[in-house]
């Protein structure tokens, strides 16, 4: 396969080019610098940790050793629930940032919204960026109500909303919403956590595209323009969720899979009370 492929993905509204392909490493543990070391063999150019993962010093350490170029390699981490306002946030990502061993960070994103500083936390990836040591900032599960909010206190806006997005968890509105509003949807739990990888109308369809479940719903985000960070610590997993770029689903049955949406989820919601 061609390397670019790894490489190509939207203009996000920072200017920044992300990748439409990911390695995300949650609960890959003591697996996760060899995970990102395959992915990065393989081809990947982008790597999803979070603080609360307790691994981005296992990412960082297979970023610098790689011999791919600090600047080709787009980093994500997150700010954790207990580390928001203005002082704590920017504190959390100066750890964040030594964790990791690098001179900057591709994009940081606020992992939750959870309710009284967001604004702060807000105002403080806005200062961040500024400084010049995050390129993009971002939020995950944010809902449409809480990007509503942003608005009235933003003077960045967001350039990322992460959340769980698959064909089983299919957020229409949401991701209509982000495309309007400039915002990148980025998928987490693509795969549906592997709890859907049996589903036979998958399979199904699977089989006729000569291909596997697992690719098939990664190339479903893609044709909706949305980025995937499917985790595994398998290096034949790794490469077979890379290889989606080469086929195409058809508008027919993009439709059948749109239609498959049941709201399943397998992370938190986000329309708790807790966030609003
Ligand atoms: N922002 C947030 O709140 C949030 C929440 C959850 C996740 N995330 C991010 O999104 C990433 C992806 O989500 P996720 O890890 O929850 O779920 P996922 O990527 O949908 O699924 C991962 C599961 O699928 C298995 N798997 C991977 N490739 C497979 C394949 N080709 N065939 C069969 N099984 C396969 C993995 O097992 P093996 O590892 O054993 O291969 C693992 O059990 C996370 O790692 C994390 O970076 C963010």
């Amino acid at each position: 396969m061609q390397k670019h492929v790894f490489s190509d993905g939207p203009r996000i509204n920072s200017g920044q080019r992300m990748p439409w392909l990911g390695l995300g490493v949650w609960q890959s543990g003591s697996q996760t610098q060899e995970a990102a070391t395959t992915a990065l063999q393989a081809g990947y150019r982008h790597i999803d940790t979070a603080k609360i993962y307790g691994n981005e010093k296992e990412v960082g350490m297979a970023v610098r050793n790689s011999s791919v170029d600090r600047k080709e390699i787009f980093v994500t981490t997150k700010l954790w629930n207990d580390d928001h306002g203005f002082e704590s946030a920017q504190k959390a990502f100066h750890k964040s940032l030594k964790e990791l061993g690098l001179e900057y960070l591709d994009l940081y994103l606020i992992h939750w919204p959870v309710s009284g500083k967001r604004k702060e936390s807000w105002k403080a990836l806005e200062k961040l960026h500024r400084e010049g040591l995050i390129r993009s900032i971002g939020v995950s599960n944010y809902t449409i109500t809480h990007l509503e909010e942003m608005k009235s206190y933003y003077e960045i806006p967001p350039a990322v909303n992460q959340v769980e997005f698959n064909p089983f968890l299919y957020q229409k509105e949401l991701h209509e919403y982000c495309q309007k509003n400039k915002i990148q949807l980025e998928a987490y739990c693509p795969l549906s956590r592997a709890k859907r990888l049996s589903d036979p109308r998958l399979t199904t369809l699977a089989t006729q595209y000569r291909r596997t479940p697992a690719q098939l719903l990664l190339r479903w985000a893609l044709e909706h323009e949305v980025i995937v960070i499917p985790k595994s610590v398998h290096a034949e997993r790794i490469k077979e969720n890379s290889r989606i770029f080469d086929f195409r689903i058809s508008a027919a049955d993009m439709k059948e899979m749109d239609s498959w949406n049941e709201n399943f989820r397998v992370s938190w919601n986000p329309n708790q009370l807790q966030f609003r």
